[in-house]
Formats: structure tokens, sequence, C-alpha cells
């Protein structure tokens, strides 16, 4: 096999049309999109990933009829407690990008309690995307490093890369390698757009209640396939320079 990607992002959409093809409501569209992630992440694990990132909840998500934001705000806080157990058997590390404090207690103190729990994990840190937007990541680390230089302990001069990173939300994750999304829509929709510059992209037509295993390793032949050249020519990667 060639090329591995080190960090997998996902973007789990079609959850609400796979239930409305089966005249089932939305809510049993992300039940099932819950047991796709747990497969998900089983098999990421086990090929050795590194780095695995879903998409749960996104900042414009809130727009969404009252209910539904419940439902997935309560389906997110019941997969952190409820895979706890297979998380720390696994050795899986689990973290969260996004803002927080918007999150119903319950469901923070959910997550944070598995966030503790599974902190001694080193096989694969599982990234929880909740009340996530790039857009909104950058502006929190633009504001950051404003208030910092305001109060002169900053020179804008000094404002690199690293150090915006570092303000990022997802400071503490690698630039992403490997987007997939289902659903047949062929959009980042505002996930790690910062984090995604030189990342390949995979979309699929199935819904996200249908991905498995086998789909992932579509994915993964079709990324080992692909020349990542960032920036450089393919006669510099094949001979040097
Ligand atoms: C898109 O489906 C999916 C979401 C808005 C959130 C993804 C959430 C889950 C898979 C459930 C929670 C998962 C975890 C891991 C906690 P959609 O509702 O936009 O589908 P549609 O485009 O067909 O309407």
């Amino acid at each position: 096999m060639g090329n591995r990607p080190r960090h997998i992002g996902i973007i789990m959409d079609g959850n609400g049309r796979w239930a409305h093809a089966r005249g089932l409501d939305r809510a049993a569209g992300h039940a099932h999109g819950v047991q796709a992630a747990t497969g998900v992440y089983r098999a990421a694990c086990e090929r050795g990933i590194e780095h695995l990132t879903l998409f749960a909840f996104s900042h414009s998500n809130w727009k969404r009829p009252k209910d539904e934001v419940e439902m997935l705000m309560r389906l997110s806080g019941e997969f952190a407690a409820q895979s706890q157990a297979d998380w720390k058997a696994r050795g899986i590390r689990l973290q969260v990008i996004g803002e927080l404090d918007e999150l119903p207690t319950t469901v923070r103190r959910a997550i944070e309690a598995t966030v503790d729990a599974t902190s001694a994990g080193t096989a694969m840190v599982l990234t929880l995307a909740l009340d996530y937007g790039a857009r909104n990541d950058l502006l929190g680390a633009v504001r950051a490093l404003a208030a910092r230089a305001q109060a002169g302990l900053l020179l804008p001069e000094e404002i690199d890369e690293p150090l915006l990173r570092r303000e990022l939300t997802t400071g503490a994750i690698p630039d992403v390698d490997l987007i997939i999304r289902t659903g047949g829509e062929k959009r980042l929709s505002d996930f790690l757009m910062f984090e995604s510059a030189n990342a390949e992209l995979f979309f699929l037509e199935a819904m996200w209640p249908e991905f498995n295993e086998a789909m992932l390793d579509v994915a993964l032949e079709a990324f080992a396939r692909r020349q990542r050249r960032f920036g450089r020519t393919a006669e510099q990667l094949a001979y040097g320079g």
C-alpha cells in the first residue's frame, strides 16, 4: 500500500435523506449515523490511522429546529459516554474542537469526563467537532492575538503560522490529509478550512448511515494513488530537488 493519511476528517452528511428514503424520521437517521461513526472509528484505528476527526455538529447547525439540535447534542454526549470503555480498551483518546461553552451542561460534562478518562490513549486520537466552524475558529484566534497585541504582549510582525495555529481549537491536531464527505455534496461546509490546505478530498454518493469499512478502504486506496505535491512539481518529487 502507498501513502496512508495520518489524519482523516469526515463530513458525515445524509442522515436525514437516508431516513426519509426509508419512511423514518430524521432522529432515526442520526441514530444510525452514530452506529456508522462507531464502525468507522474502529476501522480507522485498526488500520493504524493516527487522527480521525468527525464533524458531529457545526456552528451553523444551531439554525436547525430546536428538537433536532437537542437530539444531536444528546447523541454526541451519549456517544462519548457509551463509547468510553471501548475507547479505553482500544487506546483511543478523545479530543474536541469547537466552542464547548454553548453546549448543554450535561453534554459538556459527559464529553469532558470522557476526554479525561481516555487521556492515556496512544493508538489513535478521535476528535469530535462540536459547535465547530472554521471561520468561527479563525475569528476566535485572531481576536485572542489582537488582544495580546493590544496589551503590548505581542508585536504584529511576531505573528506567524505556528502562533496562529496555537490559538485555534485545532491547535493540537495535525493538518488533515484526507477529507471524506458522504451524501453526494461536494463542498467543505466550513470544516477544517485552514487545516485542509493540502488535503485530498473524497466524495461519496452513499448517505452517512450506509458508510462502512469497505468504503473507508476505497477512500484509502484512492488516497494512496494520488500524488501529493505540496506545491512542488512531479519531477521534483521523482528526482529530488
Ligand atoms: C448530516 O446529516 C449530519 C449532521 C448534521 C450531523 C452528523 C451527526 C451524526 C452522524 C450523529 C451524531 C454523531 C456523532 C458521532 C455524535 P443531515 O441531517 O444534514 O442529512 P441530510 O443532508 O440528508 O438532511
